[in-house]
């Protein structure tokens, strides 16, 4: 007959190795839902993410068989809605109800904007892309070469892989809304002069104040330390929630990084779940400290002085 004490020991060895066991079902299956949800984008890294299965098939027809379809001919709503492990995002509420008139009275003011040197190299003044159906907004640094040539923000490669973090978060690019600090190219994409970011802040400004998103994603070094007036490095800022004029902001890498070093992509992937969450439920994610500056968030920088862009 077994004593009390191990009758205790087995039922507590037997509640162990069933926690054990339920552990091991969950986390199978949030590896298969992340797999799933971070698609492409990982693909080729050391995150390692396994390529989505594709959905042709190679077939051999019967004769006289009817031809198979093209699976996109077959669900033409799949070709815009990745499978992910999201539910759809939240739609933008909370706007003035003439907002898309008020950004374009500002989109055709920065159209003329002579107001620093860039207007004279300049193609195209790049103000903006995307609907805005999703309250989240992608700020960039500045207008590339292709960007410059297209007049959109994020065209060129940097802004492809942009496209598949955003999908992989289960969000189609064009429902968000895509700008940049500068909304002209600085020759040979050198760094934006701190007379520049002055000169073009205002607008980015508006356009935020307009669009009232829930979250801001800052890309890089550049956007992040300009809305966030800090010399602070990308590396301690990513991944944190600050507030910006009272809306959150996640700064995260700039897809141009992770273009050099594929490795940041996993860390790019958690910081933007980070920015899927705040979407899905802005209380459930409460911002950090400031970095520097007044608790709330910082306001916007007003002089040259203050944007200490460490450049
Ligand atoms: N890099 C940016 O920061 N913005 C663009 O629009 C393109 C590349």
């Amino acid at each position: 007959m077994p004593s009390s004490d191990d009758r205790a020991l087995l039922s507590r060895f037997l509640q162990d190795a069933i926690r054990r066991e339920l552990r091991a079902g969950v986390s199978h299956w949030e590896n298969a839902a992340w797999n799933k949800a971070a698609g492409t984008f990982l693909e080729g890294t050391a995150a390692g993410a396994p390529r989505v299965a594709r959905v042709a098939r190679a077939t051999r027809a019967e004769p006289g068989a009817e031809p198979e379809r093209e699976p996109e001919a077959v669900a033409p709503a799949a070709r815009k809605t990745k499978p992910t492990a999201f539910n759809p995002p939240p739609k933008a509420a909370g706007r003035a109800r003439d907002w898309k008139k008020q950004l374009a009275a500002v989109g055709a003011e920065a159209a003329e904007c002579r107001k620093c040197p860039l207007c004279e190299t300049r193609n195209s003044v790049v103000f903006e892309t995307g609907t805005a159906s999703v309250p989240l907004v992608f700020v960039g640094e500045a207008p590339g070469r292709d960007e410059d040539l297209q007049g959109l923000p994020f065209v060129g490669r940097a802004g492809q892989l942009l496209t598949k973090i955003i999908e992989a978060i289960g969000i189609d690019r064009e429902d968000v809304y895509i700008c940049n600090i500068l909304k002209c190219r600085p020759p040979n994409n050198r760094d934006p002069l701190p007379e520049e970011v002055e000169q073009c802040l205002p607008y980015l400004e508006r356009q935020l104040e307009i669009l009232n998103p829930r979250v801001i994603c800052a890309l890089g070094r550049i956007a992040a330390q300009v809305l966030l007036q800090t010399k602070t490095p990308i590396g301690k800022l990513r991944g944190r929630v600050f507030l910006y004029n009272g809306r959150k902001l996640v700064p995260t890498y700039h897809p141009a990084a992770l273009l050099r070093n594929p490795d940041l992509k996993r860390t790019v992937w958690e910081d933007v779940q980070l920015v899927r969450r705040i979407l899905d439920d802005p209380e459930s994610v409460p911002p950090d400290a400031p970095p520097g500056g007044a608790p709330g968030g910082a306001p916007p920088p007003r002089r040259v002085d203050d944007l200490n862009l460490g450049i």
